[in-house]
């Protein structure tokens, strides 16, 4: 089966897992794609970071999903939060259907978070954000390591993350 990653990143840890991922499993990679990058391929994995709710570049395989009819579709979504099922369950629910949860694979990977790295409407929206944490009375310790990320960046990455990813790509490459 013809494979490729595709991913955007706008601070390097989607960049890393789909370089990990195409890695392991000896396929191709590109960085913003256009459909015509991936229409030649029999499976596609798209990878991008959460930004407010929704993937960073998840738009190339959700709105051409009549183009890539009967081709293996892959998501990752490579977040700050923590990934567990509070969090994950419903964003997953809002971005594909009960029907598409079922044939398209998507996974969660923890990214981190480097302020230093954001382009100017990101730290806009990221400072207005600092301001709302920094007024909760009582923060949890989710808030503050919010907050003490603003000044040193945070990095969860890690290459055990993959493996569900990469047992499922091999499960439904033949
Ligand atoms: C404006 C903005 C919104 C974000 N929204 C979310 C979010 O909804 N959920 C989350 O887990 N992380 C969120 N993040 C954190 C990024 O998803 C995280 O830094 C990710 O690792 C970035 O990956 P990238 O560098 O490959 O783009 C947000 C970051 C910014 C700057």
């Amino acid at each position: 089966m013809k494979t490729i990653v595709v991913y955007r990143s706008k601070t390097g840890y989607t960049k890393k897992y789909a370089e990990w991922i195409a890695e392991e499993l000896g396929c191709d990679i590109k960085e913003n794609a256009e459909l015509s990058d991936i229409i030649g391929y029999d499976m596609i994995i798209c990878g991008g970071g959460m930004y407010a709710g929704t993937i960073n570049g998840a738009r190339l395989i959700l709105k051409n999903l009549d183009k890539l009819s009967g081709k293996k579709l892959i998501l990752f979504a490579v977040g700050a939060n923590p990934g567990t099922d509070k969090d994950i369950l419903p964003f997953w629910n809002k971005m594909l259907s009960t029907e598409q949860q079922k044939t398209i694979g998507h996974f969660f990977l923890r990214g981190g978070f480097d302020f230093s790295k954001l382009g100017k409407g990101d730290k806009l929206l990221m400072l207005m954000l600092k301001k709302h944490v920094q007024n909760i009375k009582n923060p949890t310790e989710e808030d503050l390591g919010l907050l003490a990320a603003y000044d040193v960046p945070v990095d969860f990455t890690d290459k055990a993350n993959i493996v569900p990813l990469i047992d499922y790509a091999k499960k439904h490459k033949n």
